[in-house]
């Protein structure tokens, strides 16, 4: 059947804000394609979701090359979806995809360089069969490369109008802050600083967040579920088709007792606001200003509507946000 975007999908309660200093606004909830959209999975699944998405005002969606299984699928049913059915809409599509990780053989395929950079967004495009990206990533600092190195092929993407915008990924404050410098000194902005953020992995509270406000650089929240442990989807087990049991990258072993003791306090909390404990995760990343955007992901239609019922939550008062800490400081791991 042919797909029809809803008319409705600006004036649904979606959240645009702008990306750090930059004229680019990012929906507040994006979606992101590392888990549920190679080719291991269900291709229709995978297009009822993006369906669901862009019905729903999300107009941001996160790729890098070696997403799937296998390395590159995401990118190839991404690639195909979009032509179907959203190709008359790229200019009201943001499209983000990285390097950096692991993809092919040899000394190239790998790491933070120009070669790696410049190579692996040639690829992107083909498998997502676009002539450019909306914003494209150094998916790490490889502790190798030479951010000099790194940056200069950024911006060269950006001159050669592959990419409109980029960003880097989990750099460390240090080498974010010099990073910011020298794109900014040949006049190409970081557009977005993307990271690891969630109630259970607070590191970017020690720098990143700031370095990036301070440069008016934007910041998107990977993983803010925690992978599915922030929602009430291990309180029971371990289900069969959760990430943990198809072997993704949550393992068994950090679902643990003790974990599982503050996610269900948390999953009280949430229950008592009339809320999920996604809606309630989700709803404390984006209180904070500085988060442009989180990145959910989603093995199903319905987690994605749940996690969009975020957007109606109650605001969280500063005796909630105690309450929040105060459960998830009750055991370090
Ligand atoms: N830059 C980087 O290095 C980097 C690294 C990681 C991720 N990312 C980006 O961030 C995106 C999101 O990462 P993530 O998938 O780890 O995010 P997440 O939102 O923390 O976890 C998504 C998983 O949580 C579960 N879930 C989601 N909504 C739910 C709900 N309402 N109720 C119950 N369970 C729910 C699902 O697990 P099940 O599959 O078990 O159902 C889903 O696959 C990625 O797709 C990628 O674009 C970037």
């Amino acid at each position: 059947m042919t797909y029809t975007p809803d008319k409705t999908r600006y004036s649904n309660g979606m959240i645009y804000s702008y990306c750090g200093k930059s004229g680019l606004m990012l929906p507040k909830i994006s979606l992101g394609l590392w888990h549920n959209f190679g080719h291991a999975d269900s291709f229709e699944k995978s297009k009822d979701i993006i369906h669901c998405a862009f019905d729903r005002g999300i107009t941001h969606f996160d790729l890098a090359n070696n997403y799937g299984p296998p390395p590159g699928s995401a990118e190839e049913n991404f690639g195909k979806i979009f032509k179907e059915d959203l190709s008359a809409h790229r200019d009201e599509i943001i499209i983000s995809t990285k390097a950096g990780h692991a993809m092919w053989d040899g000394p190239y395929g790998d790491g933070s360089s120009r070669k790696n950079l410049i190579s692996s967004l040639d690829q992107s495009l083909k498998r997502l069969q676009l002539e450019y990206v909306d914003i494209f990533y150094s998916h790490r600092y490889d502790g190798i490369t030479p951010v000099e190195e790194t940056m200069q092929a950024l911006i060269d993407i950006v001159k050669s109008g592959k990419a409109l915008y980029v960003g880097i990924s989990k750099y460390p404050p240090h080498l974010a802050e010099k990073a910011y410098k020298i794109l900014e000194s040949q006049g190409v902005h970081c557009l977005i600083h993307q990271d690891r953020y969630n109630l259970f992995s607070r590191d970017v509270e020690k720098g990143t967040l700031y370095t990036a406000e301070r440069n008016g650089v934007g910041f998107c929240a990977f993983s803010p579920l925690a992978q599915g442990l922030l929602t009430d989807r291990y309180l029971n087990g371990i289900p069969d088709d959760s990430r943990v049991a198809k072997n993704g990258f949550l393992k068994k072993e950090q679902v643990t007792p003790e974990k599982i003791a503050i996610i269900r306090r948390l999953n009280d909390m949430a229950l008592k606001r009339g809320e999920s404990l996604a809606q309630m995760s989700l709803s404390w990343l984006i209180s904070d200003i500085r988060v442009t955007t989180v990145i959910v992901g989603a093995s199903s239609v319905n987690q994605l509507i749940n996690n969009l019922g975020t957007l109606e939550s109650p605001t969280l008062s500063e005796e909630d946000l105690k309450s929040i800490r105060t459960i998830v400081e009750m055991n370090h791991f």
